[in-house]
């Protein structure tokens, strides 16, 4: 869920509603705002749907304006997207309003109790007992902050929460464990945000909040305790993202954006991480530790992450020298896995909030793991929980179906390996230096796929929009890529699709295909591999003389395929580990054009969530 919290002079609506649209990405099921004018009343909007439909509402019967304001737009857990269950929920007699990312796992409980006590619920959700335990401490002692402290550590799960009271106008009261929140630091105004796109408009001056903590901003000050109470120092930071970055500028969709700002998302990674022809990035001087002694490296990440994890895992092999498994943060966290001190565990996260991926860290820590993250996200919590990070600059991504923040995880995951190889010694100079000029090519690259395969593409996919499903091809790092290819289409044209390896075809997927089947093959370049390339190029037969329809993606210049392709989509010769950030490009655009022809909303899919904060 997204969320937001304002303090200061002026009405806080308005700021809390575009605050919301650069959060939407977060869930949008339902959304809802609090304000408190200064003469302490309270008033309260929530609505099932997206933040359109709040403020269409608010439009049809406004709400007082005041300058003290909360929230939130939802990512429904418990209880379905109703007006009910959106959030603000309001307790003590309508006098405090409270909203929540997170679960709070012994809800339970905690509601028998007060239910008990005599207390009505509105909604389903566990937030509203939250709200009803807060109100009732607030009864009790007068005092936000007082009653946040009492309540917190009942509270078992993960969770952000934000309240307001009208007691006390002019102060937001919030508290976290396990889930995100910054503050924006303003001139005589304070901002809350799940992240910084909450604020970014306003100020670009942050602090980042620590576990269990809770703060209290009003417009002149911000004040952070744990949550016995003991003062405690936030870690500032400024926000490298603009304002205008996070705007859909004249584009029809932030996927189309985000796709066209491939090029820079990887030159921006690349950037200050070179050295004399050899990768060295400055984030991890000092943290060579890191690197030796390690027998063995576990990536771990989920969806879009986890596939430009099983692409990282040929480049870490292949220039480290050690050993790396890629698992889904998910299934990895409750297993019993062999790590220990000699683990270098690898997260990738765009967001650095997933709670899934979160867990996996916290985890590895645990059991005496090294840990480094690749994030998007400044002040993300994944990256405090870690001994070191590599970001991502791809800037800030909005639409759902992740793009840019993809091709650069594979960048950075590129640059891992290089530097990871050179601190190790396994990483020839001569080898580093033409992967360097790899890497420096292929910005200009991916902008050729783009200038040179688009309209191509998105004709292809206006011809498809009919299609029920798509399969998807791939060998060695092209495998991760057909995954991928797949989940962009699923996630975001709901077709059923399927990545497979290709040499796993025969085992059994080929049943599937019937005459018509439209399949992508990611063929790889017969430079670097004559053999692999007459493999695949032996499946799209096999394939073909099944009736599949067959569009292949080659390099410029392989005429192999022609006689067997219905369609051939080119990309730029690259070295065999680049080829993935240029081969992924025609499938992002392919899904989001495939959407669009159904007439979709390409950038927030039904069901989803960008930032999924709960386990
Ligand atoms: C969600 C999104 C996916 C994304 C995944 C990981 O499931 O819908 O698009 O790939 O989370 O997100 P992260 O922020 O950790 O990269």
């Amino acid at each position: 869920c997204g969320i937001v919290g304002y303090v200061g002079p002026r009405p806080s609506q308005d700021i809390l509603l575009a605050g919301l649209a650069r959060l939407e990405y977060r869930g949008y099921d339902s959304a809802g705002i609090a304000v408190i004018d200064d003469n302490g009343s309270l008033g309260m909007r929530k609505k099932a749907g997206k933040l359109q439909v709040l403020r269409d509402s608010l439009e049809d019967a406004a709400l007082p304006d005041g300058t003290t304001g909360i929230g939130h737009t939802r990512w429904a857990t418990h209880g379905g997207p109703t007006d009910a269950n959106a959030h603000p929920h309001l307790a003590d007699d309508d006098r405090l309003a409270l909203i929540h990312n997170g679960i709070i796992e012994n809800f339970a409980l905690l509601k028998a109790e007060l239910e008990a006590d005599g207390v009505d619920f509105r909604s389903e959700t566990d937030t509203e007992v939250a709200a009803a335990l807060i109100g009732r401490e607030y009864r009790r002692t007068g005092d936000l902050q007082e009653a946040f402290r009492a309540v917190v550590n009942r509270l078992e799960g993960a969770f952000t929460l934000l309240a307001v009271h009208k007691d006390e106008p002019g102060l937001v009261v919030a508290a976290r464990r396990n889930s995100p929140l910054v503050i924006g630091l303003g001139e005589g105004e304070n901002f809350l945000g799940s992240d910084v796109a909450a604020f970014v408009d306003h100020t670009r001056r942050a602090l980042a909040i620590g576990q269990d903590e809770i703060v209290a901003i009003t417009p002149a000050a911000v004040t952070v305790t744990d949550f016995a109470g003991n003062p405690v120092t936030p870690e500032p930071f400024d926000v490298s993202w603009d304002a205008a970055s996070a705007e859909k500028g004249g584009w029809p969709s932030f996927m189309a954006k985000e796709v066209a700002e491939e090029p820079d998302a990887v030159a921006n990674t690349i950037r200050g991480r070179v050295q004399d022809g050899a990768v060295v990035i400055p984030e991890l001087d000092g943290s060579d530790e890191l690197f030796r002694g390690i027998d063995r490296i576990i990536i771990t990440a989920c969806g879009t992450a986890s596939y430009a994890g099983m692409v990282g895992k040929y480049a870490l092999e292949q220039w480290a020298r050690v050993p790396v498994d890629v698992e889904l943060a998910h299934e990895f966290r409750y297993r019993d896995p062999v790590i220990g001190e000699n683990t270098l565990v690898v997260s990738i996260s765009q967001s650095g909030e997933t709670m899934d991926t979160l867990m996996a860290v916290k985890y590895a820590r645990e059991r005496g793991a090294r840990t480094l993250s690749i994030c998007n996200t400044q002040g993300a919590t994944i990256p405090r929980e870690s001994d070191a990070v590599v970001y991502t600059h791809a800037g800030p991504e909005v639409a759902v179906a992740s793009t840019k923040a993809f091709v650069a995880q594979i960048t950075a995951l590129l640059l891992l390996g290089l530097h990871a190889g050179r601190v190790r010694g396994t990483v020839s100079a001569a080898d580093a230096a033409a992967a360097v000029a790899d890497l420096e090519a292929l910005p200009a690259k991916i902008a050729k796929v783009l200038a040179d395969e688009q309209a191509h593409v998105t004709q292809l996919a206006g011809w498809m929009a009919d299609t029920r499903s798509v399969l998807f091809l791939g060998r060695h790092v092209g495998y991760p890529i057909a995954l991928e290819g797949a989940l962009k289409l699923k996630e975001i044209s709901y077709i059923h699709a399927e990545g497979f390896a290709a040499g796993e075809l025969k085992h059994g997927p080929i049943a599937l295909i019937e005459p018509g089947q439209p399949v992508f093959v990611l063929l790889p370049s017969p430079r670097h591999s004559a053999l692999l390339h007459a493999k695949v190029v032996s499946n799209i037969q096999e394939i073909r003389a099944r009736g599949a329809r067959v569009i292949v993606i080659a390099e410029e210049g392989d005429a192999a395929v022609l006689p067997f392709a219905d369609e051939v989509i080119r990309i730029p010769l690259a070295g065999a580990l680049f080829e993935p950030i240029l081969a992924v490009v025609p499938l992002q655009i392919f899904a989001m054009a495939l959407a669009t022809a159904k007439g979709l909303d390409v950038d927030q899919p039904r069901n989803l969530a960008k930032s999924v904060t709960v386990e």
